[in-house]
């Protein structure tokens, strides 16, 4: 990676830091145990990646604006939420999430639940929070992010993945799978940062965008299973070897590894 590209993930993982703090309800507010979880799981860790794709589709198009935070921290939120409840006894029952034990574990398993709940309500409230956007466009990134957390998104490839549990899944169906799973928010990250840069939905710079997060969101899944089977748990922040173990349906588990990373 060059260096350019490592600073624009180290400044943008910083800035989203700050606008994720700044998103949160603080401790100190009551249900206190509730919101404790909420920050437990959205503070203090994670690579950003879905924030730095809003700030870098922006810049792409030339735009720098404060503004930015609110979709940057929108679409993390969702991810927050959507890694607690991966991570519940009922879906991959992981205990380790970033270095920590995962929300389940430190916090129990409704409380858990709860915070993820209350995390996506709290991503679609800040992305509606008042803005120099033109209500045209603040509404296009609200439908852009509620169709790639649901059921034809992150939480439909979520069902899949769960309903293929020890089955073995086609290869078309297996890149659906993680198209909606994963492909489907981080696409939704790039085109938030288009949008909120003033990109028209109809314009050629968006659809060029939207293939890149497409095929982005993709690729990135692919290596998440490969990193499943290669990565070291100190540096993942999860247990290796957690998709095998369940026999969850993975590119490793259907085309073997080194197709995995040629892919
Ligand atoms: C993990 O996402 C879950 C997937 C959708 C593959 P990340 O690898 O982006 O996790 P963090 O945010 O860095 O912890
Ligand atoms: C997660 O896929 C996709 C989500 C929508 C959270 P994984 O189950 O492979 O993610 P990890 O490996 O637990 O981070
Ligand atoms: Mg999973
Ligand atoms: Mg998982
Ligand atoms: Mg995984």
């Amino acid at each position: 990676m060059t260096s350019l590209a490592l600073t624009f993930l180290t400044q943008s993982a910083a800035r989203a830091e700050l606008a994720l703090e700044r998103a949160l309800p603080t401790p100190d507010q009551l249900p206190q145990q509730l919101h404790a979880a909420m920050r437990y799981s959205v503070l203090g860790g994670g690579k950003r990646l879905r924030p730095t794709l809003v700030y870098a589709a922006a810049a792409a198009l030339g735009v720098d604006d404060a503004e930015l935070d609110l979709p940057a921290a929108a679409v993390e939120i969702i991810h927050a939420y959507s890694l607690i409840h991966d991570d519940l006894p009922a879906m991959d029952d992981d205990e380790l999430r970033r270095g920590k034990p995962t929300c389940h574990i430190a916090f129990g398993e409704a409380e858990a639940i709860l915070a993820g709940d209350a995390l996506q309500a709290l991503a679609f409230e800040v992305l509606a929070r008042d803005c120099h956007w033109s209500p045209r466009a603040q509404l296009a990134m609200l439908r852009l992010l509620a169709n790639a957390c649901g059921s034809l998104g992150m939480a439909g490839g979520q069902a899949i993945d769960l309903a293929a549990v020890r089955q073995q899944l086609s290869l078309e169906q297996l890149e659906r799978m993680h198209r909606y799973k994963t492909g489907a928010l981080i696409r939704a990250s790039v085109l938030l940062g288009a949008l909120a840069a003033g990109c028209e939905e109809s314009s050629k710079p968006f659809a060029a965008l939207a293939r890149y997060g497409h095929e982005l969101g993709f690729a990135f899944q692919i290596q998440d299973d490969v990193l499943d089977v290669l990565g070291d748990t100190e540096v993942i922040g999860k247990p290796q070897g957690s998709d095998s173990a369940r026999g969850k349906p993975t590119y490793p588990a259907l085309v073997g590894i080194d197709e995995s990373r040629r892919l």
